[in-house]
């Protein structure tokens, strides 16, 4: 059941992000010419390009560059012509420096104002109970929407998670932090096991996560070792 309905949702994801995007299409086909990357699931490109366009946010991380930069971009470019006072910027991190070359070499001009791409080798990091990788190097802007796609979570004791939204929360200045994740199911569970499932809602069949973060609760879990259980077993964080 899950592949059909998974791909009936991507296909679904795909007509709309070429709607919303006009010339998308043509622009990603020439970008692959040049740069074979892994590729993103329509299904998250959607939500991403949906929320940047409903909420025009002036900061962007991605964490794993590649045709999701272009996808990105387009969607701010597409705001700046309606909104010309609009002067947003993508950061783009990469952890593998060969594909942070070619990410480099292959970025479009038309987009060399609103995104830089910045290479983060990756580095572990630790926070209370967890333990995730982290992009290197992130420059410290007040950061409002988050695009989750690297770096390699997978290590000599299993797998652990994608932590940077997590780093990015921990500094944060703001009252909320949005985003989506692709993939990386690891990361969702920890964002939900922090700040609630009502925050980081993931649809397993199609492997994407939106996700709205509240920040206040980030810091009093930092301090809390007070665990709540339900009438069934359930542990949770209070
Ligand atoms: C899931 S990919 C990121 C894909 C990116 N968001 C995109 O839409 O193309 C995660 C990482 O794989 C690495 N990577 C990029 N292109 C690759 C390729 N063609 N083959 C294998 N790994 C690649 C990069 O280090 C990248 O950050």
């Amino acid at each position: 059941m899950r592949k059909p309905l998974n791909r009936v949702i991507n296909y679904v994801c795909k007509k709309r992000l070429f709607h919303a995007l006009p010339e998308i299409e043509d622009k990603l086909l020439a970008y692959s010419k040049g740069s074979a990357t892994t590729g993103t699931q329509w299904t998250t490109l959607w939500f991403a390009v949906d929320a940047i366009l409903k909420t025009k946010p002036l900061h962007i991380l991605e964490c794993g560059t590649g045709s999701s930069t272009l996808v990105l971009a387009e969607a701010v470019r597409l705001l700046q012509i309606q909104d010309q006072s609009y002067h947003p910027l993508i950061t783009s991190m990469e952890s593998v420096d060969i594909w942070f070359e070619t990410a480099k070499l292959n970025l479009p001009a038309e987009y060399s104002d609103i995104v830089e791409i910045l290479y983060g080798p990756r580095k572990k990091f630790e926070w209370a109970m967890y333990r995730g990788y982290i992009h290197d190097n992130i420059p410290d802007r007040p950061f409002e929407f988050i695009f989750l796609d690297g770096p390699g979570y997978d290590d000599e004791f299993g797998t652990s998670f994608c932590a940077d939204v997590l780093f990015v929360a921990n500094n944060s200045k703001k009252e909320r932090l949005t985003g989506v994740i692709d993939g990386r199911t690891s990361s969702a569970f920890v964002l939900q096991n922090i700040f609630g499932v009502g925050a980081s809602r993931y649809f397993l069949p199609n492997m994407a996560c939106k996700f709205n973060l509240d920040m206040g609760r980030l810091k009093k879990q930092h301090i809390s070792t007070d665990f709540h259980s339900n009438l069934f077993g359930a542990l949770r964080l209070k």
